[in-house]
């Protein structure tokens, strides 16, 4: 059987739990020659094995660095993992942040702690990956996990949600600026997924069963879920596709 990501590398930051380690699963479901995770730390937030364990149980190759996504040295290092394998195809900007102490009166301290994660680590993420593919020629692909935060307001996440608009509009700029290489940025906007950073914010949690129970799907999505549209993003099958910010989120965002 051949896979929509057959023969390409994929690196996903934030790769160890939740979404990311949703997406990198994913990845080598669908036939990704190797997956390279950059992570904080190799152990998932939720528990349970590691990514890396994971995907050589499903016959999968994967290698994993720690990385602080607020260090260029770091994210240089990150994408050089990647040679080994041939280099860098898809770049997934995972890595994200929320925080207890969101909305309306966040302190600047706090908001600028989600701007250097959410922010300026999806672009310094993208430039690094960016900087190897050009080296190399061969186009890539680029996905930017955003969230229907940046879709959407909510007063209870005032900081998050501007990090997460930023990178909307980055996301449609970077299109604009790599297309001619051949290098495609989207964004992928999910809703409520069931991960650590929702479970670890006790009004994120408390503010989730009234969306649940309006949106149209009524359930909340699964970090697979999130992968498979991923590596469609990451693959041919998308080759006309830049440029967008795609909901993943249970039809949420398209109800009022
Ligand atoms: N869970 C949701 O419902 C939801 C909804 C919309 C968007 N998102 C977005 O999806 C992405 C993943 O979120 P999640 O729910 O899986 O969270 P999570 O907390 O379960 O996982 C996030 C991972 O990112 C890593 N990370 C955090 N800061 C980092 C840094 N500076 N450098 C490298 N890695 C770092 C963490 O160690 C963790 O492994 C985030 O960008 C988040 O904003 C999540």
């Amino acid at each position: 059987m051949t896979g929509m990501l057959d023969g390409k590398v994929i690196i996903v930051t934030g790769g160890s739990s939740g979404i990311g380690r949703g997406i990198a699963l994913a990845a080598v479901a669908h036939g990704a020659k190797a997956v390279v995770i950059g992570d904080l730390a190799e152990e998932p937030r939720e528990g349970g094995e590691t990514t890396g364990h994971l995907i050589a149980q499903s016959g999968g190759t994967s290698t994993f660095l720690r990385t602080d996504v607020t260090s260029s040295a770091d994210l240089a290092a990150l994408v050089a993992a990647a040679d080994p394998f041939g280099g860098v195809d898809v770049m997934v900007c995972n890595a994200g942040i929320a925080i207890p102490q969101d909305g309306p009166d966040i302190s600047p301290e706090m908001f600028r702690k989600l701007i250097a994660v959410n922010q300026e680590g999806a672009l310094m993420s993208a430039q690094a990956a960016v900087a190897a593919m050009r080296r190399r020629g061969t186009g890539g692909s680029v996905v930017m996990i955003s969230s229907m935060g940046g879709l959407r307001g909510a007063g209870f996440t005032t900081g998050y949600s501007a990090t997460k608009g930023a990178v909307n509009m980055m996301v449609a700029a970077l299109a604009d600026a790599w297309g001619p290489e051949g290098i495609r940025v989207n964004a992928v906007c999910p809703g409520l997924i069931q991960t650590a950073l929702v479970d670890s914010s006790p009004a994120v949690a408390a503010a989730f069963e009234p969306m649940r129970q309006r949106m149209p799907l009524r359930r909340l999505g699964q970090p697979a879920e999130v992968g498979n549209v991923v590596a469609w993003l990451g693959s041919s099958l998308s080759s006309f596709v830049t440029g967008v910010a795609i909901a993943v989120d249970g039809g949420q965002t398209a109800v009022i």
